[in-house]
């Protein structure tokens, strides 16, 4: 039995937080604080555009680039429908990334950088990244923070079951998070059930392993990639930053890093 719903729908219903406002407010305050202008933007891994249809919107050049076809059909579609001609999208792994180094701040939100758990990967894309931006580009990366629920004795092996009800369409979730005895990395392993007007569907796995990050590997990827950290957030607002990283005192609301990464050199 197929399942009920596209990748996109499942993205759109289920996959992304109410925050893009919130976002894109912070994009915003950092390139006001940093007199950046009105730079080009490239949006790394944008889904289904929903950051590059609000900054086109707010009167940015916006280009989005992600791997996914269906993903960018559905951003350009909203694109068109709202009439921004500002605004891209462009098919391609970021692996592989090559744009002309024409864009002033690249971003990428919503801890995509989690799912580049391979050390080439992940210094292949950063390298990618950086020679897309111009001489003082900014990349604006939002990850999960390794240390903070730690420190705050919150990281535990856990089970959950979450139930979201959408009227006709209700999926439900069971899930286990384990953190690698290793590395930092954790493992969720999910399992995803729909019922959509009375039908219930069979239960799919869908496994992910995940990277967390902490600062000082932050500091070593960007030595390594050309770019060198400028600043770190706590959370996506611009008052939340990290000034001391050695700090053992934290600010509520802290919960992730945000970090701005400046690209060194030519
Ligand atoms: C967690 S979603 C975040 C999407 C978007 N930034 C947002 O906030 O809604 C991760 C996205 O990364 C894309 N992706 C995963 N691996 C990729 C790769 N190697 N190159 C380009 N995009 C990739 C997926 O297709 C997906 O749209």
């Amino acid at each position: 039995m197929a399942q009920p719903l596209t990748d996109v729908e499942e993205y759109d219903q289920f996959g992304t937080p109410p925050t893009t406002q919130q976002d894109c407010d912070f994009l915003v305050d950092l390139m006001r604080r940093q007199n950046a202008g009105s730079p080009r933007l490239l949006d790394l891994a944008c889904g289904t555009g929903r950051h590059a249809v609000e900054m086109a919107k707010r009167g940015y050049d916006v280009t989005g680039v992600d791997i996914s076809e269906e993903r960018l059909q559905d951003a350009q579609s909203q694109a068109t429908k709202l009439g921004f001609t500002n605004c891209r999208f462009l098919k391609a792994d970021l692996r592989d990334l090559r744009l002309e180094p024409s864009f002033g701040y690249a971003y990428s939100f919503f801890n995509t950088f989690s799912l580049f758990v391979d050390n080439d990967d992940l210094l292949t894309i950063l390298g990618k990244c950086r020679s897309c931006l111009t001489e003082g580009g900014r990349i604006v990366i939002e990850v999960g923070s390794l240390w903070c629920p730690i420190a705050d004795g919150k990281f535990h092996n856990d089970s959950y079951e979450q139930k979201h009800d959408r009227g006709t369409l209700i999926r439900t979730v069971k899930g286990t998070l384990r953190l690698a005895r290793a590395n930092n990395v954790y493992r969720h392993d999910r399992v995803i059930q729909y019922r959509r007007d009375g039908v219930d569907y069979p239960p799919e796995d869908a496994p992910a392993t995940q990277r967390i990050y902490s600062i000082n590997e932050w500091d070593l990827l960007g030595r390594l990639t050309g770019m060198r950290i400028e600043h770190v957030f706590g959370a996506m607002d611009i008052t939340h930053e990290i000034t001391d990283p050695n700090s053992c005192d934290g600010k509520p609301g802290d919960h992730e890093l945000v970090l701005v990464l400046a690209r060194q050199g030519e």
